[in-house]
């Protein structure tokens, strides 16, 4: 794998799932030392100019993380130029991304986030939007992890 430098999450709504994924990728990106630009979108544009839904921040507070700055945008097919790798938060987002995909090199880039959960069968990060604060602790520590994992991996590249 070419090492990547720009990395999209996207999940349905913008407001939950990726932009925690963004603010967590962009936290474990500092602490690994690796020059990444983060940013995250939807595959749906109710929501677009919201901040991250109030759950999804005080979990990320919580956790010392900030993402109050965030604005839910809707994912567009330029988005495939500007990334290395589209993240997918579940196979309905990654199947949405698939059918905008325009030739295969589009295809290549995206990913399940969750393939980088180690050897868990756990393919999706579960929709928390209409949970509570353990649904979005739950997708805290699954997306801790993966993009922990993710980052050690652009290390073990270096190597
Ligand atoms: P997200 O969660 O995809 O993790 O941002 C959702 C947010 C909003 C809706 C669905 C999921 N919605 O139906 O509005």
């Amino acid at each position: 794998m070419k090492k990547p430098n720009r990395v999209l999450m996207v999940c349905l709504g913008n407001i939950c799932r990726s932009p925690m994924a963004e603010g967590i990728m962009r936290s474990k990106a500092t602490q690994f030392k690796i020059e990444l630009d983060v940013d995250s979108a939807g595959t749906g544009g109710w929501h677009e100019g919201e901040r991250p839904d109030a759950r999804a921040r005080a979990c990320m507070q919580n956790h010392g993380l900030n993402i109050e700055y965030l604005k839910a945008r809707q994912f567009k097919v330029a988005d495939f130029d500007r990334f290395d790798i589209l993240f997918a938060m579940d196979e309905s987002n990654y199947q949405n991304l698939m059918t905008k995909a325009r030739h295969a090199e589009d295809k290549a880039k995206i990913k399940l986030m969750l393939d980088y959960l180690g050897n868990s069968k756990l393919k999706a990060v579960p929709d928390p939007y209409y949970g509570g604060a353990q649904e979005f602790e739950d997708v805290y520590k699954m997306l801790d992890l993966a993009c922990e994992n993710f980052c050690q991996s652009i290390i073990d590249l270096e190597k």
